[in-house]
Order: structure tokens, then sequence, then C-alpha cells
């Protein structure tokens, strides 16, 4: 049985120190109550320490929201797996607002090569893919979504595709408050993420890898997601800003 994960986005938010750690406080004790669930926070690089020491007796995990795939070097403004070893658990590749702001330097090749980076260092990786708005309308989706993941999982290891968490996030979904319908996603994730990964790793492997869902997720709708067969969990951004992510978090067990 795959266990529920629930990822929190914090995007470019919540990046001063004391605004992370009074945020944290409050909710890490009642997080910490909820059983059968894992739950990762994926604040700004900027209050990754201060956070990481404040987790380090929890079981709440730590991630971060990007990462380069050299360990080191000439990369003015980059962060590298070994930086983000010593802080944290997870770290989010390939998010859409990256790929889009940088299409150059976060394409499916530089993202392959920062999940080898991530496994090499100890970290899990949390690979973002998704369709746009046109391809969606168009129909594309699981031509779009099932080239990512192939080219995402290219040459890993089995145990490494099995450790790994895929976050699908249809981009027309993210930030909107139009979250995709519960049944399209699951037919998304069961029927192109896990058959891609089944084609290229066995059943097995494709049955042990955890598939969260993302876009406009909250309180009010995770139930729903949660309820389908193929979905493991929420990749949440806006809502797991405020202190009823403790809710959402209630709501995925
Ligand atoms: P959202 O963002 O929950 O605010 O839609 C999700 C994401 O971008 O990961």
């Amino acid at each position: 049985m795959r266990k529920p994960i629930i990822a929190g986005n914090w995007k470019m938010n919540l990046g001063q120190v004391d605004a992370a750690v009074k945020f944290v406080r409050q909710i890490r004790p009642l997080l910490s109550e909820v059983e059968g669930v894992d739950v990762v926070l994926c604040p700004p690089f900027t209050v990754l320490a201060p956070l990481a020491e404040m987790l380090t007796a929890s079981k709440i995990g730590l991630g971060a929201q990007t990462m380069h795939w050299e360990a080191g070097g000439a990369h003015t403004g980059e962060i590298s797996g070994p930086m983000l070893a010593e802080m944290c658990q997870y770290v989010i590749l390939g998010h859409s607002e990256q790929r889009a702001s940088a299409p150059e330097h976060v394409n499916d090749e530089t993202i392959r090569k920062r999940i080898g980076a991530a496994f090499e260092h100890g970290l899990i990786p949390i690979v973002c893919v998704g369709e746009n708005l046109e391809q969606y309308r168009s129909g594309a989706t699981d031509e779009i979504v099932g080239k990512q993941v192939a080219k995402a999982t290219e040459g890993l290891e089995a145990g490494q595709v099995e450790g790994m968490i895929i976050a699908y996030e249809p981009i027309w979904a993210i930030g909107t408050g139009e979250a995709a319908s519960p049944t399209d996603a699951n037919r998304v994730i069961g029927l192109t993420i896990r058959k891609v990964v089944s084609d290229m790793y066995g059943e097995s492997v494709a049955q042990a890898m955890r598939v969260q869902y993302g876009g406009s997720v909250n309180a009010e709708n995770i139930k729903d997601f949660m309820a389908m067969p193929d979905i493991d969990g929420a990749l949440v951004g806006g809502a797991s800003l405020k202190t009823s992510f403790v809710d959402l978090v209630r709501q995925a067990v």
C-alpha cells in the first residue's frame, strides 16, 4: 500500500525567517498529531536552515523548490544537491513555473539530470509534470504528460523510480481556483503516468511509485482527490500558506 504524501510548495512566500518560524511553530504540533500521511514543507531556500533545525525531532519533512544538477562550481545563484542534503530530504524538480521562466535551463533534459543528482545526494525528487491550457483543450494531455514522465525516468534504476514522487499538475489548474476533476486527474495518473512507468520498469514499480495531484487543492476538495485509487496525495501551493493546511492534511488520511 502506498502511503499518502502531502507537500506544501510555499513558492516565493514566507521566506523571511521570523514569518516562516512563526508559521511552522503554529502548525508543527498539529501536523505532528496526524498519522498515516507523510507531510513535507517546501519553503524558499532562505529559511531551509532555520526550519531544518526546528523540524529535526519531528516527522515533518523538508524540501527545496529546485536544485542544480552539478554538485558545485561556477553557477552563480544556483543551489546544489550536497548543499540541500544537509538541510532537507526532498526537492521539487521541474515545477511548471520553473519550466516557464527559464525553458533553456529547466527542460526535460536538465530535469532528468537534476533527478539523477538528487538521488546521488540522497534527496527524494518530487517531479512535476502537466499540460498547459492549450494542450488540454486540444486533447494532447496524455501525449504531453506521457512524454514528460518517460524523459524524467529514462535510465534510472527501478528502485529509484519506485522511490520518487511524481506530481501531476495541469498548468491551467495551478493558482486558478479551478482544480482538475478528481476523475480526470485519476485517469491521467492511472492510465498515462503509471502506464508509461509500467512499460519502462514493470507493473510492480508503477504500482509502488507515489503520484500526487497538484493545482488548486484545498481543505475542501482534498478528500475527493484522495478517494481516487491512483492519487496518493497532493502538491499544494496557496493552501499550504495558511494554518488551514493542517485541516487539509487531516482530510487526506
Ligand atoms: P496551487 O499551486 O495549489 O496554488 O494551485 C500548486 C503548485 O503550483 O504546486
